[in-house]
């Protein structure tokens, strides 16, 4: 298939690839940007290892092709720290020890960032914050760490910057 050039603008940065259409955004974030941050771990869009953020959504990157993504603002795992200050929720997990081998781990903290910015100044349940992550499958079963992550920015024990 004859290859196009196309524009994803990822972490406010415009990149410009040369690639095949049928390249997953995926492989367009890991193996053409070189952000490798975001995780490849069942291409079969059930593990979320691949989540990224679309426009503030959260988005299995191996579920859509690169091509699609054109246009919109993409948004991995390097793109949440500012000015080298990480994210609430990063500083959460961190604090809390939500990460064991850290696979999943990249995944997990694009959901729940999504999850964060759709519930911002909402009261919402344990029940809410599990099924907001309930895409991301962590082998190392440390789930309960990561709901106290993402509970504990909800009641604001974090702030941005
Ligand atoms: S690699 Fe995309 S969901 Fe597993
Ligand atoms: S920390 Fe190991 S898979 Fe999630």
């Amino acid at each position: 298939m004859e290859k196009r050039l196309i524009t994803l603008n990822v972490n406010g940065i415009d990149y410009e690839l040369y690639i095949n259409p049928k390249t997953l955004l995926v492989e367009a974030i890991r193996d053409h940007i070189g952000l490798t941050g975001t995780k490849r771990g069942c291409d079969t869009v059930s593990c979320g290892a691949c989540t990224v953020m679309i426009d503030d959504m959260s988005v299995k990157s191996c579920s859509i092709l690169a091509v699609q993504a054109e246009g919109k603002k993409i948004t991995t795992v390097e793109g949440l720290e500012k000015n080298g200050e990480l994210s609430p929720i990063q500083k959460a997990f961190l604090d809390n020890g939500s990460y064991q081998c850290g696979f999943c781990t990249p995944g997990m903290l694009m959901s729940a960032s999504a999850f964060l910015k759709e519930n911002e100044g909402k009261d919402v349940t344990e029940e809410e914050i599990r099924e907001g992550i309930e895409g991301n499958i962590c082998r190392c079963t440390g789930y309960n760490s990561i709901v106290r992550a993402i509970e504990s920015v909800v009641k604001g024990n974090y702030k941005e910057g």
